[in-house]
């Protein structure tokens, strides 16, 4: 039996309609910027597979941290316990960080990651005597994860219809998201300004945090905003003292150029969440790092004063070796992370020459820009979607949204290519 066989007997795949999708693609290896499938054909991996990868699959040096912690220690529960690579980690993701940020909290995904992000910001309120300030505030189309809370803070991205009832209300307020040219951009950024503004006049004392994705909203359409909208918003909700939680999992370790988010826009939040890229897209791990008046909130001779969170797999010791190795490498990468800006700079505007596309965008290596092709899961998207596969170009289409964020190891010449392709297959299927 074939291994897609197999699979298809065996597996649940996350995010998959299994009677419309296609059969999986069964891939054996991975070099550099490309995936290799059984029968030998490579794949240029376009989407980083689902954005964790930074510096090319099976990076000999990642693999080395891997194998050599796995020989020295694989696990120690990290309640009452500790090891160097978890505090080395942290020492290393605070000092690269704005100076604000002082303590390090472990866990194992991007969803955990934002829960944690939200439960901190809760319990700092409540353990401070403000039980009042339990609400969240979040943005339309943000997508924060798939655990409860992370789903509640990002249920108008449209996932999760199923699970309405069981998730707890959040305020939600228009995303301005903006492109190349766009003239509206600063009317639209008032408007979402002003309508926070009000919000917060009524409701301020009963708000926790506003949750978001600094600069590129990844899984709601690849949506980008100004950093001069992301200093505006935090002036407004510091004059209201609700916390701020940018969700970095997504934009987090370079992906929009400055190794954070926050750094490029010139902010500072409460609380920063990140996962993905942290070890390289090689182990599953994830962070929640705050300022230490969040931490000091949760001092007391207690435990009810403590975070009562945790996870078997917290600061495992083979994925922090993994970070470690993949935060070396991206003090490297800076010259690459520039090359593809340039590169989608240039190719986003010949796309936009070329073909019918709306709404084209960048943002550091990130790159975007809309089809008319009738929404997720239509039929245009998934022809599309197989033809990009069968021109060996991992891309993964997001509704109408086409978007590139390759790893960083991609050539300029690849990226060039790879855009070339895309357009033609376009016209292909739109013409
Ligand atoms: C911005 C953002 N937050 C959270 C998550 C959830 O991460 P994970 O899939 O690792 O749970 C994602 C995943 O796509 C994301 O893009």
């Amino acid at each position: 039996m074939s291994l897609s066989a197999r699979d298809q007997a065996a597996l649940w795949h996350p995010f998959t309609q299994h009677q419309t999708a296609a059969i999986p693609v069964p891939i054996v290896s991975g070099k550099g910027a490309y995936l290799v499938d059984e029968n030998g054909k490579r794949y240029l991996d376009l989407i980083s597979s689902w954005w964790v990868n930074l510096h090319g699959h099976s990076h000999p040096a990642i693999a080395k941290a891997i194998y050599e912690q796995a020989m020295t220690l694989e696990h120690v529960i990290f309640s009452g316990f500790t090891h160097e690579p978890a505090v080395q980690y942290a020492e290393k993701l605070l000092a690269i960080l704005p100076s604000q940020f002082t303590k390090v909290f472990y866990s194992d995904n991007g969803s955990t990651a934002t829960e944690i992000g939200l439960k901190m910001a809760y319990q700092y309120w409540r353990n401070q005597g403000q039980d009042k300030r339990r609400r969240f505030m979040a943005f339309e189309r943000g997508y924060h994860g798939d655990t409860v809370g992370a789903m509640s803070v990002g249920k108008s991205v449209g996932f999760y219809p199923a699970f309405h009832d069981l998730l707890f209300s959040v305020d939600m307020f228009p995303y301005p998201a903006t492109w190349l040219n766009d003239e509206n951009v600063e009317v639209k950024e008032q408007e979402t300004l002003n309508k926070i503004a009000q919000y917060l006049d009524q409701h301020a004392a009963e708000t926790a945090a506003f949750i978001l994705e600094p600069l590129v909203q990844g899984a709601g359409g690849m949506n980008m905003c100004t950093p001069r909208f992301l200093q505006k918003l935090e002036k407004l909700l510091r004059a209201h003292d609700v916390l701020i939680i940018y969700d970095e999992v997504m934009v987090g370790f370079g992906r929009v150029g400055a190794d954070f988010a926050c750094i490029k826009a010139n902010t500072v939040p409460d609380i920063i969440c990140v996962s993905k890229g942290i070890t390289g897209g090689f182990l599953p791990l994830a962070a929640t790092i705050c300022q230490e008046k969040i931490y000091q909130a949760f001092l007391g001779d207690t435990f009810a004063k403590a975070l009562a969170h945790g996870h078997s797999y917290t600061a495992n010791p083979i994925g922090c070796a993994a970070a470690l190795a993949s935060l070396e490498l991206l003090k490297q990468s800076e010259p690459q992370r520039a090359m593809i800006e340039k590169t989608h700079q240039q190719e986003i505007a010949n796309m936009a020459a070329r073909v019918a596309v709306e709404k084209p965008r960048y943002c550091g290596t990130i790159a975007a820009f809309e089809l008319n092709l009738g929404g997720y899961g239509s039929a245009a998207s998934r022809t599309l979607q197989n033809r990009f596969v069968e021109k060996e170009l991992l891309i993964r289409l997001l509704g109408n949204t086409i978007y590139f964020l390759p790893p960083y190891c991609i050539t300029e010449a690849e990226l060039k290519k790879a855009y070339k392709i895309v357009a033609e297959e376009i016209q292909g299927v739109i013409a």
